[in-house]
């Protein structure tokens, strides 16, 4: 469903990305694994459309995504949250998801049916629909920055670092809330330092270190590794 091959991306002259080759199939939840600056977000920036790569082939559905604007790239079906939630913190909770449904402004029942089937699934969402975004504990702020990818109606979702600066007990449920929707047929690519929580749920993942693949395997394979055990779960 979406495939990177020979991926490279460079800031000024240096190179953040170097040959990424990753691919997730329809229904997978894959986990990118990798310490801060490895070059997780760059592959999502360059995915959603936001930063030009320098060589290599990005299809999803077997179309070309190089070239896409961010908003046709939201419109084929894949949905970018990205990390640090990048909310309007002034803005009530509801126009901030609403403002996720920009590409099918021209379908308002549609996006009323995702908005409603969001707060089915986010109780607290609809609770504190009128409330400032920013006014919400972070967890919930995360379930807004998730809930506004949601309501781009995606078929495959880039999740950047979701259980950032998030408490033991709301990592916990917001990694049971990215399988739900990932049981719910959606794929997700899933960056994450959260090494262990994001096995958890991952069916593949993939290790990134300076720019490059340098592992990839199932979950077992990972989890049973020395290597991943020592330099991302901790012994
Ligand atoms: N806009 C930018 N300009 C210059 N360098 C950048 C920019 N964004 C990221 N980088 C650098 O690219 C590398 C990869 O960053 P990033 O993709 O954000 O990694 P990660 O998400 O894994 O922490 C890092 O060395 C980072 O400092
Ligand atoms: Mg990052």
């Amino acid at each position: 469903m979406l495939q990177l091959e020979r991926v490279s991306l460079s800031y000024g002259s240096f190179r953040a990305l170097d040959n990424i080759n990753l691919h997730a199939g329809a229904g997978e939840l894959v986990v990118l694994l990798g310490a801060n600056g490895a070059g997780k977000s760059s592959i999502f920036l360059a995915l959603s459309g936001i930063h030009r790569t320098s060589g290599g082939s990005m299809r999803f559905d077997g179309r070309e995504l190089g070239g896409m604007k961010p908003s046709q790239i939201v419109q084929a079906g894949l949905v970018h949250c990205p990390e640090g939630r990048k909310l309007f913190p002034a803005m009530s909770v509801e126009k901030n998801l609403v403002l996720g449904a920009y590409v099918h402004r021209g379908d308002r029942a549609g996006s009323q049916r995702t908005l409603e089937e969001l707060y089915q699934m986010f109780p607290i969402l609809r609770e504190k629909r009128h409330q400032a975004a920013g006014s919400l504990s972070g967890g919930q702020q995360q379930m807004v920055a998730l809930g506004r990818a949601l309501m781009g109606r995606p078929r495959a979702l880039l999740l950047d670092e979701p259980s950032l600066g998030l408490a033991p007990l709301v990592v916990k449920q917001m990694f049971e809330v990215i399988q739900r929707i990932n049981r719910a047929g959606t794929t997700v690519l899933l960056a994450e330092q959260n090494a262990y929580a994001a096995l958890g749920i991952a069916h593949r993942a993939y290790v990134i270190e300076g720019g490059r693949i340098v592992m990839e395997g199932d979950r077992d394979t990972l989890l049973k590794d020395e290597g991943i055990r020592k330099a991302y779960i901790g012994g």
